[in-house]
């Protein structure tokens, strides 16, 4: 190889590069660059026999260390269920109130029974909790069957007419459908049961014979003052607060056509701790008794 040329000026041998009449000049890499460089070499590999690198075929090195991400996020996770089991066996253990009334404890029900009621409750009783027609709204104090912690717990164990041996069960009959109550007869107990909540009763109707009628027909469930009988789900009408809906026409088809709406069970499928967590989440909401 040919003697590179010498910078008359700085004394530096060049590279034999030349634009212009500029010369490359070929000045050593500064001494910490290089170190930093062969040290990068020894680390990458101390780093390939220690740890995973290299793809193979079907595999990959797995070096001395055998060390896995997998593994790791496995080992934290069984430790969190381990964590939470111990949570969990509290909570099947306690009962409802000794729950509500231990911190730890109601702290960890209610993560858990939130949690649940978004995967679980939802979609029928909405994000909130509010409900949409038909499906309640538990957040209020008008309780369809009760809203202690008890009666919230045996709605969600059994369901509500889910065909499950206990589940709450009760009619509300269909009165025009089955001729039970002729159209005159519907058109006056509406009138007279939206009135209560101080809804518009329908034209020409004679609430004074809506409330004998209601008298002979319903009050055996809805109670002699309206306001609903909890062992038979039936609900207290005397409140604006509306399942199906206050208005005239809404309740006009309640009569004819009869309601039942169904809850399903949650005992089997949900475990023991979670619909405790549930119970205790629910009454929380602001109506429980
Ligand atoms: C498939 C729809 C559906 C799902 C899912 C559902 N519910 Fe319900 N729930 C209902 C309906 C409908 C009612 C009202 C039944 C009736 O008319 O008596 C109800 C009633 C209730 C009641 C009784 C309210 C009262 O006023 O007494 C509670 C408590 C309740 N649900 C809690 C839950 C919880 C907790 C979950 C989740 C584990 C859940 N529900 C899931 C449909 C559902
Ligand atoms: C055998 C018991 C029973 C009798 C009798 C009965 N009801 Fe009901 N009623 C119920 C039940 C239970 C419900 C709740 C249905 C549901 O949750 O799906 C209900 C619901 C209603 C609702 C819906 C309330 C809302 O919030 O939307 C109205 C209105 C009503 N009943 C009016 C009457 C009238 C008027 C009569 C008499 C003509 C009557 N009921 C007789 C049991 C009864």
């Amino acid at each position: 190889m040919a003697k590179k040329e010498v910078d008359a000026i700085s004394g530096v041998e060049t590279t034999g590069h030349e634009w212009d009449g500029l010369k490359e000049l070929n000045n050593p890499l500064p001494r910490w660059w290089v170190l930093t460089f062969y040290i990068c070499i020894a680390w990458s590999i101390v780093y390939w026999v220690l740890m995973p690198a290299w793809p193979l075929v079907s595999d990959y090195t797995h070096g001395i260390r055998n060390h896995s991400q997998r593994t790791v996020v496995a080992e934290e996770v069984a430790a969190l269920e381990a964590a939470r089991a111990g949570n969990a066996a509290a909570l099947v253990d306690a009962d409802l109130q000794t729950i509500k009334s231990s911190q730890d404890l109601l702290q960890f029900a209610m993560a858990n029974g939130r949690a649940a009621f978004g995967d679980n409750c939802a979609p029928c009783h909405g994000t909130g909790a509010t409900g949409f027609t038909g499906y309640p709204n538990l957040n209020d104090d008008e309780w369809l069957w009760g809203g202690t912690l008890d009666d919230i717990s045996q709605t969600i164990h059994y369901g509500i007419r889910s065909g499950h041996d206990e589940a709450r069960t009760g009619d509300m009959l269909a009165f025009g459908r089955d001729e039970l109550l002729d159209r005159d007869q519907i058109r006056d107990v509406a009138s007279y049961v939206v009135s209560l909540s101080g809804g518009s009763p329908a034209e020409g109707a004679d609430i004074a014979n809506g409330e004998t009628v209601f008298a002979d027909n319903c009050a055996a469930c809805h109670g002699e003052d309206a306001k609903g009988m909890q062992e038979l789900g039936a609900p207290n009408l005397t409140d604006n607060i509306w399942l199906y809906g206050g208005s005239i026409e809404t309740v006009m088809e309640t009569i004819t056509n009869g309601r039942g709406g169904v809850m399903p069970a949650w005992t089997g499928r949900l475990d023991e701790a979670t619909i405790k967590s549930l119970a205790v989440y629910v009454h929380s909401l602001g109506g429980g008794q």
